[in-house]
């Protein structure tokens, strides 16, 4: 029988850890994550992060966090540097209005970058996502030029499917996306 793919059934997974990476639910502690990624040029252009910051609004992007699984929509985890249990960036998973097809979204904060943070964190959750029923497809929107996100998705597993002309709304003008996806035949059940 084939798999019934609907949204809100995406559960809070077990500890994902590659020894480096550890990916939790987010908590008040994680506030100073959110505070330097407010301060990003590029981060809260794309994402619910309050710019500027306040801590009545960082509260109110974590809760907005725990409401992803409550809701439905997906899950939000902190990527921690596992060991000190810090927070360093963010990773997500949202249904798309395709049954089975969920988006992947990331960033990781300025002082915490080019240590493989992001590749680690996307390819756990990854892997762990597509061992569930109800996901059949991931997939990632890039703007062309965003070179690290680009290699954390090929680093990923992720492949290039193409490009979608003027599919992104940014700052009310428009802009070409690539589109990136893993299904489960692409990936080794191991994280890289
Ligand atoms: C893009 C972003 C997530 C990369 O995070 P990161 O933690 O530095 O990524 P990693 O350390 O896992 O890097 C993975 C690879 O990308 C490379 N890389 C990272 N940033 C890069 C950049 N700006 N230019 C070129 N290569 C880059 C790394 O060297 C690494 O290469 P390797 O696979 O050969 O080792 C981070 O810069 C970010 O949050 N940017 C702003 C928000 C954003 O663009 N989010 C993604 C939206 S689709």
């Amino acid at each position: 029988m084939d798999p019934v793919y609907r949204p809100g059934v995406i559960p809070e997974p077990p500890e994902l850890s590659d020894g480096q990476v550890l990916l939790r639910s987010w908590t008040y502690c994680d506030l100073p994550c959110v505070e330097e990624a407010s301060r990003d040029p590029v981060i809260p252009t794309g994402t619910t992060v309050p710019s500027p910051f306040s801590e009545q609004a960082g509260l109110a992007f974590l809760e907005r966090q725990w409401q992803r699984s409550a809701s439905g929509e997906g899950l939000s985890l902190a990527i921690t540097e596992a060991g000190t249990d810090t927070a360093v960036g963010l990773v997500c998973l949202l249904h798309r209005q395709q049954p089975g097809v969920v988006g992947v979204g990331f960033w990781t904060v300025e002082s915490r970058r080019r240590r493989g943070f992001a590749r680690r964190g996307v390819s756990l959750l990854s892997r762990w996502a597509l061992g569930l029923s109800a996901v059949a497809r991931l997939e990632a929107l890039v703007e062309p030029d965003n070179e690290g996100s680009i290699r954390v998705l090929e680093g990923a597993g992720f492949r290039r499917e193409g490009l979608l002309q003027a599919y992104l709304d940014i700052h009310a003008t428009r802009a070409d996306a690539l589109l990136y996806s893993l299904i489960g035949e692409d990936v080794d059940p191991s994280p890289r």
